[in-house]
Parts: C-alpha cells; structure tokens; sequence
C-alpha cells in the first residue's frame, strides 16, 4: 500500500513541545505511533514536509531515527519548517552515514509505485495582490522542480503529486502550480502545512481534474492515509 501523512513536527532533541498548538497536538508522538499501526514494512509512506523542528541535521537525528523505525519505505520531502535541509545530497549522505536505510528524498525527482508515479515539491504561498518579489521568485522556483518531477514521471499510467504548501487556500489559487497539475494530468494532490483553524480555508475534491486533499497530522488525527 501507499500511504501519505504531513506535519509530524518532531522534536525529540530539539524540545519543542507541540501540545502548545493546541489540544489536538497532545499526545501526538504516541498517536502517530498508534496511526502507523495499519502500515506494514512492505508499505511506502510519503512524509508531505514539517519533518522535524530539529535546525540542523545533528540537531534532527532522533527524529530521523524515529522515522527510520517507523514501518515500510519514507519518502520525505521539505515544509517550511524544515530548517535542518540544505540540500538533498547533504541529506542522502547524512542518511547513510547513520543508516538510515527506509528514508528517500523527493527532490527535482520522482519514484515509482507499480504504475503510478510518485512526483511533487515543497510548493509556497503567494498572495497575487500582496506577494513580495521573494514570493514570486520562489512560487516560480517550485513550479521549475515540480516540472521537473513531472517529467521524470514519463511513461508513468498515473501521477500522484505531494507537496508541503496548498496549491489552492480559500479564494487563493497558485496558478503557477495548478497549471502543471492540470496540464500533466495529475490525478490527485496531497498537502499538508495546515493546522489548526487554517484547516477550514483548505480546499478538498476535484478541481480542473485534479482531486486536493488535506492530509496535515493533525487534520489526519494522526493517521496516516492510503494513497493507493
Ligand atoms: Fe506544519
Ligand atoms: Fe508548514
């Protein structure tokens, strides 16, 4: 099975403790342990970014080492909050050196699933009236490596797209992304980045052919959910 969940927001070095977000997030360390109960280790999870509050890969180990333990195949990819990533090689050779051998990165990249393809990028917000230079800059960054795993995708009966930032928010869309979705016909985007009470501005169900889903580990109540 394919399964995806965002959000884990782990920290077990760095010490922050996610209970101060709110009631849903007690408990949420046990919770997730219980959720990936219904993954076996033949399973692929895709982790949709906000890994870990860890601010450097040392700083992050006991997390990654939680998610190594966690059943089946990790694909990871990066959420804002991610201040550990620097660059996807740095990671790779982080990961082996502490064999961390269940952990793969989505990055300009893609993996396959039997048929399906398995593409995306962290994505960014930009407000089309009060977007900075920087927002523009980096909504245009992430559409050139989404495209990128888009076309690594070639041959591919299905695609599935994982991203960390909703390409769709309330009124808002991120034509940059979506125009990709579309036009790659893409069956379905999985995203995570929203808690608490922006859950109620996400967008969820078949837009332009595409169906969004909010799959946030608090949205989630911490269980992961099956792609496929
Ligand atoms: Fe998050
Ligand atoms: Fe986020």
């Amino acid at each position: 099975m394919l399964y995806v969940i965002g959000d884990l927001h782990l920290s077990f070095e760095a010490g922050k403790p996610m209970d101060v977000f709110g009631d849903a997030w007690k408990d949420h360390v046990p919770r997730l342990l219980e959720g990936f109960g219904v993954v076996t280790g033949e399973d692929v999870t895709v982790l949709c970014g906000d890994l870990t509050w860890g601010i450097s890969m040392e700083d992050s180990l006991e997390d990654f080492r939680f998610i190594d333990e966690l059943p089946g195949k990790k694909i990871i990819l990066k959420g804002n909050h991610d201040y550990w990533w620097s660059t996807a090689s740095k990671a790779k050779k982080f990961f082996e050196e502490h064999e961390l051998n269940t952990i793969d990165i989505l990055n300009n990249n893609c993996f396959f699933y039997g048929d399906t393809a398995i593409c995306g990028t962290r994505g960014w917000f930009c407000d089309p009236m009060k977007g900075t230079d920087h927002d523009r800059k980096m909504i245009a960054r992430e559409a050139m490596r989404l495209e990128a795993s888009l076309k690594a995708a070639e041959g591919a009966e299905k695609i599935q797209v994982f991203m960390h930032y909703p390409p769709r928010f309330g009124t808002y869309i991120m034509r940059e992304i979506t125009d990709l979705l579309e036009s790659y016909r893409v069956s379905d985007c999985w995203y995570g980045h929203l808690h608490g009470p922006g859950i109620k501005m996400a967008v969820t169900g078949v837009r332009g052919g595409v169906d969004y889903h909010l799959i946030s580990a608090d949205y989630l109540g911490f269980k992961p959910v099956k792609v496929l």
